[in-house]
């Protein structure tokens, strides 16, 4: 469980979290390279004295993971312009005094198609419905069944290997949080401990998800476009509170 300083830092690195996005949000336009995207997001952790929380992450070689269209997760930065209506997910942990936050948002470039904004509302629709499910004494199938539900209600493919995950003084800590429900007991919320929900669905019915030469890449083998929405929770008595807070960097979908 995470004492009140833990969580003290780990607020204090949600904010770190927020203006760095808040950057790396002003070049999602066409023609920014990802290549430079993530040397700004190097560059602003820096600045506020934070550590990219992936980079070297079981030998993950950058600060974010950059998917675009059809890639789903873990996209090691590349050398590609973005272009008029492409959607990119940008992925991006904080690391400070010893603690993780992490958190993910997809954003539209230009002018996007409706059916990718369907998909971008719809996964942030499912986002909001796991973290709406957590309660202290709960389970944590309360919330993999919450997103799920709005996920098949919007006919999205859900790519099961790719889960939420408990977080905190280790980026990935024990408890895992799948987007979707599963059969028999899971772990219990507590009070205290973080969670990282992460919804991550696509358009299109396969499932199929291929892997890339690098050992990182994925991207749906349907080659429609998948989008994620991430965010740290942390389980108080009160209710959840959101630590990596992406409402003001999602003006676009609302
Ligand atoms: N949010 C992603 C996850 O928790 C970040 C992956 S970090 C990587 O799976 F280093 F593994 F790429
Ligand atoms: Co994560």
């Amino acid at each position: 469980m995470l004492t009140d300083n833990d969580i003290e830092k780990m607020r204090l690195a949600g904010q770190k979290w927020l203006e760095i996005m808040r950057v790396l949000k002003s070049h999602i336009q066409i023609g920014t390279n990802l290549k430079e995207i993530e040397r700004i997001a190097e560059q602003e952790s820096a600045k506020r004295g934070v550590i990219p929380s992936f980079k070297g992450y079981q030998g993950y070689p950058a600060a974010t993971c950059l998917s675009v269209n059809e890639e789903i997760v873990h996209c090691i930065p590349k050398d590609y312009a973005l272009k008029n209506g492409d959607i990119i997910t940008v992925d991006f942990g904080v690391y400070h005094q010893g603690l993780h936050v992490d958190g993910a948002v997809t954003w539209g470039v230009g002018e996007i198609s409706p059916r990718n904004k369907q998909l971008l509302k719809g996964v942030y629709a499912a986002l909001l419905a796991g973290t709406d499910a957590i309660k202290v004494g709960g389970r944590v199938n309360d919330i993999s069944t919450a997103i799920e539900k709005i996920l098949n209600a919007k006919g999205f493919v859900i790519f099961k290997p790719f889960v939420g995950h408990g977080i905190g003084h280790r980026l990935h800590e024990d408890i895992f949080i799948p987007n979707y429900s599963i059969p028999g007991s899971t772990p219990m919320l507590q009070a205290n401990m973080a969670v990282a929900l992460e919804p991550i669905a696509g358009l299109g019915e396969d499932d199929t998800i291929l892997e890339g030469d690098n050992g990182w890449d994925t991207k749906a083998k349907s080659g429609q476009p998948v989008a994620e929405f991430e965010h740290t929770v942390l389980i108080t008595p009160q209710g959840p509170e959101i630590m990596t807070p992406l409402e003001t960097l999602i003006d676009s979908i609302k």
